[in-house]
């Protein structure tokens, strides 16, 4: 378990930072109820990864449909914000932290409140038509039906987050390189560090002279290579303690 002195040191850090960002994995949210990837409790490990298949989607949507539905939003739609959300929001509200690089599609750092949240994997709330191309909110269609469809002209709709056989959003990708260059400090949280490209992020921040701030329940491939200071532990449960720290 991560100890007092090490609390003090992310604490300094993170007030000392230039240009501190931030990069989230499926970790940061599983205080919130929502599971992660890989592991025993892990979302691959109790379904079949191909329901993200892109072309398996657009042939059978009803196969793949009521899965996804499932997993991404019946179960997420209980998920609230944790420690970990509110603390990165804490820090964009108080002028330290310029982004946040999320691998995460929970959309749960918007609903803590940070406005700098790069969606390296897009946003499972947002729904987009693979006929007409238009977007819609979750919220304001229903999805509890056999297969979404556009409200235009009946096209069927995509959750707006990556499908295996997709490319990085442009945009999402180069900002989030930007940031990668500038930042002096980059805290990464809960992530394997095992999905490529998301995983040369932090690795272009290192070579770009940043130091890394580690936060995580076990060591990854970033911690030997990369972490100046690894915190184990729960997301939430650090980001409470550094809170804290910061506001002695
Ligand atoms: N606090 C901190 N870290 C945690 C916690 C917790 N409470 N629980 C789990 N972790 C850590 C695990 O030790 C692991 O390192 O979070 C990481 C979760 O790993 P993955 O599930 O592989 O998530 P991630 O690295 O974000 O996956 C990247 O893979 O298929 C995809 O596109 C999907 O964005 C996802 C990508």
């Amino acid at each position: 378990m991560t100890k007092d002195p090490d609390i003090a040191r992310a604490a300094e850090m993170i007030s000392s930072a230039r240009y501190l960002t931030a990069f989230t994995g499926a970790g940061v949210s599983v205080e919130s109820g929502v599971p992660p990837f890989r592991g025993d409790k892990g979302i691959w490990n109790n379904y079949d990864p191909g329901i993200l298949d892109l072309s398996r989607y657009r042939s059978y949507p009803e196969e793949s449909w009521p899965v996804v539905y499932e997993i991404f939003y019946r179960n997420f739609s209980q998920a609230h914000p944790n420690k970990a959300h509110l603390f990165l929001s804490f820090l964009e509200e108080s002028g330290r932290l310029k982004s946040v690089i999320t691998q995460n599609i929970d959309n749960l750092h918007q609903e803590a409140g940070n406005r700098e949240v790069i969606e390296y994997h897009g946003n499972s709330q947002w729904l987009a038509c693979l006929y007409c191309g238009e977007r819609f909110w979750s919220g304001d269609l229903n999805l509890s039906v056999q297969v979404p469809r556009c409200p235009n002209e009946g096209g069927l709709l995509k959750p707006d987050f990556i499908f295996f056989g997709e490319t990085i959003p442009v945009d999402a990708s180069m900002r989030a390189n930007v940031e990668a260059e500038r930042t002096d400090l980059m805290i990464l949280i809960g992530t394997t560090g095992e999905v490529m490209p998301a995983a040369m992020v932090p690795r272009r921040a290192k070579n770009s002279g940043a130091s890394i701030i580690e936060i995580n329940i076990a060591e990854t491939n970033y911690t030997e290579q990369l972490t100046d200071l690894f915190l184990k532990g729960k997301a939430g449960e650090i980001c409470g303690m550094i809170h804290r720290e910061m506001r002695r």
